[in-house]
């Protein structure tokens, strides 16, 4: 299995997401080879989308931005897995691991399409049916809503071994 690991925090590699991740990994790959491709993002030379629309219109898959997207772009389709590992940042992403994320317009359709459960998007422009994700985050906070409605011992001590 291909899998592209997308490293969002600036830290690069001494990213604490990042720790969780590669130990995520090596409980994958224990059970069978995969061939393991580490992006990080912050090292990358990602342009913010310009909102042209042009690669749904005059050239339909491409960007007119010319850095290093275009090679990340190959990799994204290719890959049977893509782990995107980022710390939150204000409740979102990183702002190079959105730049990243709205740079991967070229790979959907301009049209959109209502799915099964009534929802609409962009259906991708590859065959992509196969692909799966994981999402692995971190974060700062340590109360959650849960435990200031209904404190217990098992939450706080949950809680403080988070961080
Ligand atoms: C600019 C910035 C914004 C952050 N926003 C949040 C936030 O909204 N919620 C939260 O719980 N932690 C927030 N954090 C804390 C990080 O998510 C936390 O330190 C994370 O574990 C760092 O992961 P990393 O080592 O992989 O970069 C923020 C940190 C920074 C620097």
């Amino acid at each position: 299995m291909n899998i592209l690991v997308l490293n969002g925090s600036p830290k690069g590699e001494k990213s604490n997401t990042l720790k969780i991740t590669k130990a995520f990994l090596e409980g994958l790959c224990s059970k069978q080879y995969h061939n393991v491709n580490m992006v990080n993002i912050s090292e990358k030379d990602i342009q913010h989308c310009r909102g042209c629309f042009l690669c749904w219109t005059k050239a339909p898959g491409r960007c007119v931005i010319k850095d290093d997207m275009e090679e990340l772009l190959e990799q994204y389709i290719k890959a049977d897995l893509l782990i995107w590992s980022f710390p939150l940042y204000y409740f979102g992403m990183p702002s190079k691991m959105k730049a990243f994320l709205d740079r991967t317009l070229p790979t959907n359709l301009p049209y959109m399409r209502v799915n099964k459960k009534g929802t609409c998007g962009h259906p991708s422009r590859y065959d992509l049916s196969q692909q799966r994700y994981v999402l692995i985050s971190t974060c700062g906070f340590c109360i959650m809503w849960r435990i200031i409605m209904t404190p217990s011992s098992v939450n706080l001590r949950s809680c403080s071994a988070i961080n």
